[in-house]
């Protein structure tokens, strides 16, 4: 059976990264890559480990894409989607229905995702569904892509977008608040990057802003940071996450990440995130690349033999081999000499002249 994820358009390529780690699945199983729809054969049970993804907006399961073209594309629509209900068994069992469908893109002529979902439902309706918007039992996505004349559809298993939440936990409304506070969108995506079996840690803590979206998300992880003040800042922000609902186990302990492995009893973290500080935010007098290599060396003591680190670092986004004012080829050896090997480095735009690179890697054996 066929289904098919709908991207949040954000990032495409950390769209199928993160929906391949995620379903622990190669993006060459995929179909449709490099566009916002993504087809896979995949269980749907399955499929529900991606309702915490921070690049996912729905999955349609079954679910199916198809190019249109012209400039009324209705008839083969109608007659696509009638086929398809039969191969993908939908059948009429006396439940309720109703299309919810979104557009992606510029208006477009006979394209309009109100007037497709009513061809949609009149597909239904001949078929003796009882429609209805505003309880229905079973809901059909339709997402229509102007852009590349793409239409998705399918039975939709997500009541909404996972980030639809998010808006309700930015930075700002913690108890501790500091610029340098950790994005949700980026702590999530970098959770579920790295999330195995075990523990997170987080050796440049800060706010706390990646263990508030791990405790949402229920993933056990601690956090150190060498600053009092924001230890107890970010003890404050865990203890506001819990009393809004985050169930995973985190903590914050006071200490010098360079060296991790003196100071913490657990050594078999499974994954490590962070975001090295930059620019005045910067502690001491010790050269921030000199720092930052020494935090992945004292990571990489700690966790265990199969497990995946990603950071974020400042970066020039119209060239993003200009790394905090070193080249990329120079921040790798840093990753290499202390036993992590590269797998993908992205980049995520904050304003026209800042970027942050996001580079995951992955233990690779210490010589
Ligand atoms: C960019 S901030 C991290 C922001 C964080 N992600 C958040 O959401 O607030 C970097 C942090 O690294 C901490 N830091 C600097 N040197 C450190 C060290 N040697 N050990 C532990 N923490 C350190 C700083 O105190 C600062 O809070």
């Amino acid at each position: 059976m066929h289904s098919v994820i709908i991207g949040s358009g954000w990032n495409i390529p950390l769209f199928y990264t993160e929906v391949s780690t995620l379903l622990k699945q190669n993006v060459d199983d995929f179909q449709g890559v490099n566009t916002r729809f993504l087809q896979l054969q995949t269980p749907v049970e399955l499929l529900k480990s991606l309702s915490s993804a921070a690049t996912v907006d729905d999955i349609y399961s079954p679910g199916t894409f198809n190019y249109f073209s012209g400039e009324n594309p209705v008839d083969e629509i109608r007659v696509n989607f009638e086929n398809w209900l039969t191969e993908a068994h939908i059948e009429n069992l006396g439940q309720s229905i109703a299309v919810r469908a979104i557009r992606i893109g510029g208006k477009k002529k006979g394209w309009s995702s109100a007037y497709l979902a009513g061809v949609l439902g009149g597909v239904l309706s001949k078929k003796s569904w009882i429609i209805d918007l505003d309880n229905p039992e079973v809901e059909i996505g339709l997402a229509i892509n102007t852009n590349n004349s793409q239409i998705a559809w399918g039975v939709k298993q997500l009541s909404q977008a996972p980030r639809q939440g998010w808006s309700k936990r930015t930075p700002t409304q913690r108890p501790f608040f500091k610029p340098v506070s950790m994005d949700p969108r980026h702590a999530i995506l970098m959770a579920n990057l790295v999330k195995g079996e075990g523990e997170i840690i987080d050796p440049m803590t800060g706010t706390g802003g990646f263990l508030v979206e791990a405790s949402f998300s229920g993933i056990s992880a601690v956090g150190i940071d060498v600053a009092e003040e924001m230890v107890a800042g970010a003890k404050l922000n865990i203890q506001w996450a819990k009393e809004n609902g985050a169930t995973g186990k985190v903590e914050v302990i006071q200490g010098d990440s360079t060296k991790l492995s003196s100071f913490l009893p657990q050594k078999n973290f499974t994954g490590v995130v962070f975001d090295p500080p930059y620019g005045r935010n910067s502690q001491g007098t010790e050269s921030l690349s000199v720092l930052f290599a020494k935090i992945l060396s004292a990571s990489r003591e700690v966790v265990d033999v199969d497990s995946k680190l990603a950071c974020l670092l400042p970066c020039t986004p119209s060239d993003p081999n200009q790394v905090h004012g070193r080249t990329w080829d120079e921040v790798e050896v840093d990753f290499i000499s202390s036993g992590w090997e590269v797998l993908g480095k992205w980049v995520l735009p904050v304003h026209a002249s800042l970027g942050r690179l996001l580079v995951l890697s992955k233990t690779k054996d210490l010589e």
